[in-house]
């Protein structure tokens, strides 16, 4: 397959690394800092999954130095959720023929709909990624998996045996992978996570498991997760559990336990000096929550502390 990977940061320098590993025919679309050293010493892939260097990658810095023919069977899109606008803006033009799809691999609401106003919802997958990864010039490195990338489309009308090939492109590769015909609801259990989690643990600069210790944030992740069911049942979103308690137990006695050492990437964004991607999860929901008049107090002061410690940090 020609691949292009659209912001080629962690995520996509795995998921560009490793395809072109098992013979595809791969782009790397990103930064100079990371890409020049991909474009003289290949790129290196570290941790959990081996010890790879990747050569034959094409690099670019700028949409215009990537080469569009053949077309693209695939764009991926990496970017963070706050980038997401400016990368739809580029797919038109690199974007070929109706076969050339689109599969965005990232956390968040609103990537879809972001994406959508630029190409058509039949030509656009999501995938949920559940790996970790870190990246510094030329190298990245694999950190932790908890489950398979799942790819999906929310449209019916986009091509089902499409995303099949790419989940199985992607697990020949080496990337556990496989698809799914409910992403919507595999996305929103990652929100859920995320919205519980990362704010409360980029304010307290804790790992996860340390919320539990505490009444007080136990009381702010219960309270986030029952606004959050509120809003999905008010825009008829099927969610997973269905019920806002399943979940919350879910949440105490198994994803927090099971994670309890981990350090949200949220935490790391403000460290860097980076903006967070907390507009597309509590901000998202608030968002959301307005527009069906649903009150979301809890979801509205973590995103409001968020922004305030980007602003403590400098940000
Ligand atoms: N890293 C993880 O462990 C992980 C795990 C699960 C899910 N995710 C999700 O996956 C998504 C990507 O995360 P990530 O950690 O891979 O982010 P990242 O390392 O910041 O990678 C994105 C890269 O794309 C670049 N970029 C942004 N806009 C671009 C454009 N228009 N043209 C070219 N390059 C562009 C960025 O450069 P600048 O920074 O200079 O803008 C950055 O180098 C996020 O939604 C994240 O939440 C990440």
């Amino acid at each position: 397959m020609r691949i292009l990977v659209l912001g080629a940061g962690a995520v996509g320098s795995v998921l560009g690394g490793f395809l072109a590993k098992a013979g595809h025919d791969v782009t790397l679309l990103g930064r100079a800092w990371h890409l020049d050293a991909v474009r003289r010493d290949g790129l290196a892939i570290t941790g959990l999954w081996g010890e790879h260097r990747v050569t034959g990658l094409a690099v670019a810095t700028r949409p215009e130095e990537v080469a569009r023919a053949p077309a693209f069977d695939w764009v991926l899109v990496c970017v963070k959720a706050y980038q997401t606008a400016e990368a739809a803006a580029l797919l038109p033009g690199l974007l070929g023929s109706p076969g050339s799809l689109v599969c965005a691999f990232q956390n968040g609401l609103g990537n879809y709909e972001a994406l959508t106003q630029a190409v058509a919802p039949e030509r656009v997958a999501l995938a949920r990624v559940i790996f970790g990864a870190d990246l510094e010039p030329g190298t990245v490195r694999v950190t932790v998996c908890a489950d398979d990338v799942l790819v999906g489309a929310p449209d019916a009308r986009f091509p089902r045996e499409r995303a099949v090939a790419l989940a199985a492109a992607l697990q020949a590769s080496g990337i556990p992978a496989r698809a799914t015909a409910s992403i919507v609801v595999e996305l929103w259990a990652k929100v859920l996570y995320n919205c519980a989690l990362n704010g409360l643990s980029t304010l307290f600069e804790v790992p996860y498991g340390r919320l539990l210790e505490r009444e007080t944030p136990r009381r702010v992740m219960a309270a986030v997760i029952d606004e959050a069911y509120r809003v999905a049942a008010a825009h008829r979103i099927k969610l997973k559990p269905a019920a806002a308690k399943a979940y919350r137990e879910l949440l105490f006695t198994r994803l927090i336990p099971d994670t309890a050492a981990h350090q949200s990437s949220m935490l790391q964004d403000v460290r860097r000096g980076r903006v967070t991607e907390i507009e597309s999860l509590n901000g998202a929901l608030v968002r959301l929550a307005a527009a069906a008049g649903v009150p979301v107090p809890m979801n509205a002061l973590v995103t409001r502390l968020v922004h305030a410690k980007e602003r403590f940090m400098g940000i």
